[in-house]
């Protein structure tokens, strides 16, 4: 089987799965769903080993545009594998995910920087109070679904500083049940307080970053 053709069977099983979760009135990209998807395999992306998350990683450390935060938030930091980069631009940095599993491996991952707080935390229901410097999410809107992205927009932006910066960075593709990466790139866009400074395309990512004020 060719990989497009792969593809395509793996995004009808998870649609037929999406829809079978929301007949149950269940949320799929759940906190059990990633404690299990972590659970089954160490570097479920294959990050270490991708030449594109490198790139992606970079490109990440390179829009960021202060050489040092005061304070930093991480959402979605996974296994740490961008949170230990951060780590090295922040005096503060909170890293929070939806899976405790992820969260473990993170500690450990990181456990050369002393000041990162790792908590278990599902952005969907609520953001920790900033204000934070620097926000960045990599990777995780995407599973919110579309219905709620206005309101976290509203909740990651009263909590970063003024003056500060929210790095984007997500697929531009459409797969079940996640919200492609142009589309959360817009609503951001539309927020009244936040400036557009960088938008860029690379693999199939798009990275975006904004201020907040105009000043
Ligand atoms: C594709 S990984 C991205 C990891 C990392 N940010 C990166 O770019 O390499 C997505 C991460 O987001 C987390 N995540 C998904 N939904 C979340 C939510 N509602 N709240 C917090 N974290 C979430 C997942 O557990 C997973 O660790």
């Amino acid at each position: 089987m060719t990989g497009g053709a792969y593809m395509k069977l793996g995004a009808c099983w998870t649609g037929t799965k999406i829809l079978a979760s929301f007949l149950l009135g269940k949320r799929y990209y759940s906190k059990q769903h990633f404690d299990v998807f972590f659970a089954r395999s160490i570097d479920p992306w294959r990050y270490r080993s991708s030449a594109v998350a490198s790139r992606r990683r970079e490109i990440i450390l390179q829009t960021l545009p202060r050489r040092s935060y005061a304070s930093m938030l991480e959402v979605g930091c996974a296994e740490g594998w961008v949170t230990t980069h951060l780590a090295q631009r922040a005096e503060r940095l909170l890293a929070i995910d939806i899976s405790s599993v992820a969260i473990e491996r993170a500690r450990v991952e990181c456990r050369d920087f002393a000041y990162i707080e790792f908590k278990e935390e599902d952005v969907a229901e609520g953001i920790p109070r900033g204000p934070f410097d620097a926000i960045v999410c990599a990777g995780v809107l995407v599973y919110v679904p579309t219905v709620d992205q206005e309101a976290l927009r509203d909740r990651i932006v009263d909590e970063l500083a003024e003056s500060g910066d929210l790095l984007l960075e997500h697929q531009s593709r459409d797969y079940p049940g996640e919200v492609p990466g142009i589309v959360i790139h817009e609503i951001f866009a539309r927020h009244a307080e936040l400036q557009l400074l960088s938008f860029q395309v690379q693999d199939d990512y798009c990275v975006s970053l904004f201020r907040k004020g105009f000043g």
